[in-house]
């Protein structure tokens, strides 16, 4: 497939030109006139190490943890060194299992409320062996409004099959009716081995009726880089599971606010994932400043080491053209399933016909895309399409990427073409 996306990448980028990204990078980070920015705060500790899981993890251990927090505090420091107080719209914290770092979340709270005035909430991610009473209290009371479960499934058969312990999902439910978060969010991976619909339907109606407002299902992706024992359902069996979630979702009046993901009024989203600019701390974590793309070290001694040198621990980076920042701009944002041509204006100041008018057209012509009031939504079979073809960049780029970043600190170079 990597032809399908090196042509495709040529073709609406309008150059050969791939993505280079090189070691050099300046220590000084311009954002202070960038719009639309979110933040976002990597912790990378897990009690169990889930072997299909791509993102940037170790094993907990309290000593080191609280080393990393000085560190990633520290990382806030440098950043925001000589900047003024900047608006920003949400921040999230992933990981790994964020909540593992509870005692310490305040102080990082602390230094980034010193810096930025967040306007639109504070989200985490919880594994739901994290939520007992104290952490939801204590999350509250540091004014975490949105948290998200990792799930995956509630059934043994499927936990089995991702090596996840079971958990006592009853004591949950009950803990989650005592509090009241604006989004309640459950994840869930489906296309598992032997899973059919009716066992994703159990769970949709579960987390529904348990507390979660909005819920994410992730198709099962074998990450290559991690040699697992998993075999994905083919592309024929997983369009049906997810236009049968879509139809039920629908049916039941939940909205599908992203390609992935429904809620319950439409309002209760979690998504880390569509911020236009963001600035991101952390091991692994990724800034995306207008023009500038960067990502720090996988590598958490290395990441320390670099900010003891009074140095930012970035890995990689890239100077995107400006259609590359176009594409990776509409990529995200069609996670949203919706792409308003004003938006785009605000933010490249460009018309986007201008530069997109003939795929949007072809878009409409395929049945992907419709428009209505000037706006593009993508329809169903917009989504499953968007949603099969992304995973061949998540083949070709992420895992490119992330593999090679899980093993070396510092890459000299990498080249995406
Ligand atoms: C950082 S984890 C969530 C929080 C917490 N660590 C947990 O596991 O409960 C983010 C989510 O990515 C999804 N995910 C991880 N690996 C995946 C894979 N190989 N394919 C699809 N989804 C995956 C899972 O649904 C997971 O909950
Ligand atoms: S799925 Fe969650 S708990 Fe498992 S390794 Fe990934 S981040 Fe850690």
């Amino acid at each position: 497939m990597g032809v399908f996306t090196s042509l495709t990448r040529m073709w609406i980028t309008r150059s050969f030109k791939g993505f280079d990204f090189s070691n050099t990078y300046e220590n000084y980070l311009d954002y202070d006139d960038c719009k639309k920015l979110g933040l976002y705060v990597h912790i990378p500790f897990c009690e169990d190490i889930c072997k299909f899981c791509p993102y940037c993890k170790v094993k907990y251990n309290k000593e080191k943890m609280d080393r990393y927090i000085d560190y990633l505090i520290a990382e806030i420091d440098f950043v925001t060194r000589g900047h003024k107080k900047k608006k920003v719209t949400s921040l999230y914290f992933g990981g790994g299992t964020p909540v593992l770092a509870i005692d310490r979340l305040e102080d990082v709270l602390n230094e980034l409320r010193e810096h930025f005035d967040i306007t639109e909430g504070i989200g985490i991610e919880l594994h739901p062996s994290n939520v007992t009473r104290d952490n939801l209290q204590r999350l509250k009371d540091m004014g975490f409004t949105k948290i998200s479960i990792g799930i995956q499934s509630f059934q043994d058969k499927f936990l089995n099959i991702l090596g996840r312990k079971n958990n006592d999902f009853e004591s949950m439910f009950t803990l989650l009716k005592e509090f009241d978060f604006e989004t309640i969010a459950m994840d869930f991976i489906f296309a598992l081995p032997n899973q059919g619909f009716e066992d994703l339907k159990a769970d949709i109606d579960t987390a529904f009726s348990n507390g979660a407002n909005h819920i994410a299902m992730y198709p099962f992706i074998d990450f290559g880089f991690l040699k697992g024992n998993i075999k994905e359902l083919s592309k024929n069996e997983k369009r049906s599971l997810l236009d049968r979630i879509t139809n039920y979702c629908k049916s039941k009046g939940y909205v599908r606010d992203s390609i992935w993901t429904f809620s319950k009024n439409g309002r209760s989203s979690y998504s880390s994932m569509t911020r236009e600019n963001f600035l991101g701390f952390g091991c692994s974590a990724t800034t995306v400043l207008d023009d500038i793309f960067k990502i720090n070290t996988f590598n958490i001694s290395s990441y320390q080491e670099r900010l003891g040198e009074n140095n930012l621990p970035t890995s990689l980076t890239l100077n995107f053209t400006k259609r590359q920042r176009m594409v990776y701009y509409l990529f995200w944002i069609m996670y949203s399933t919706k792409l308003d041509p004003r938006d785009f204006y605000d933010f490249f100041g460009e018309d986007l016909k201008r530069y997109y008018g003939m795929e949007l057209k072809i878009g409409k012509m395929l049945g992907f895309l419709e428009e209505k009031d000037g706006v593009y939504y993508l329809t169903d079979k917009g989504c499953f399409y968007y949603h099969h073809y992304e995973k061949y960049y998540t083949y070709d780029y992420i895992n490119n990427m992330w593999g090679k970043m899980s093993k070396v600190a510092f890459p000299e170079e990498l080249n995406i073409r």
